[in-house]
């Protein structure tokens, strides 16, 4: 089936297997590897990418169902060589050990962020339970999510997921797969 799909700011054009799921085609097709799989269960949430601005799992998706949608990975977060506030706080907080849960966990608290300004702990908690840390004990997460609502509060800096530098092209040329 024939999708085109805006990935992180840039639009696709591709054929695809209709079973395909988006994360395979995310990492596979796009090289989008940042993206990463930790389940086969739809458990874990490592996959988790943004859908026209909402947390999906993207291993709970085919590829097809983005046709027409704009994708944002963690890897189109950074603006002009700067991290996202989330990432940002994230590191600042080591919010991290291993790091393979963090993409989705990032992915997640922007979009929690997007609804709660100023989550305590329990909102954070219950907004990231869809995502499975092994290693951190989780403190330190919340605590970064609420150190990247600070940063994200109007005069701290702009909010940046926006995709205001747009273009158009194909990295699968139509007729591949
Ligand atoms: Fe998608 Fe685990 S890989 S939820
Ligand atoms: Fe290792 Fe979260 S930092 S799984």
């Amino acid at each position: 089936m024939h999708i085109s799909v805006n990935v992180d700011g840039v639009t696709y054009a591709d054929e695809v297997e209709p079973r395909l799921l988006l994360v395979h085609y995310l990492r596979e097709r796009l090289g989008k590897t940042g993206t990463v799989v930790g389940c086969d269960t739809g458990n874990c949430g490592a996959c988790t990418v943004h859908l026209d601005g909402h947390s999906v799992k993207s291993c709970q998706m085919l590829a097809v169902q983005a046709n027409g949608h704009e994708v944002t990975t963690i890897e189109g977060l950074a603006r002009d060589g700067k991290l996202h506030p989330v990432q940002e706080a994230f590191h600042s907080n080591h919010a991290l050990q291993c790091g393979f849960c963090t993409p989705g966990m990032i992915m997640q608290a922007i979009d929690l962020l997007a609804d709660e300004s100023d989550p305590d702990d329990e909102t954070v908690r219950k907004g990231l339970e869809g995502n499975l840390c092994r290693c951190t004990g989780y403190q330190n997460i919340v605590r970064a999510v609420q150190d990247a609502a600070q940063r994200m509060k109007p005069g701290a800096g702009p909010k940046q997921e926006q995709h205001s530098d747009e273009h158009v092209s194909s990295k699968q040329p139509v007729g591949g797969e």
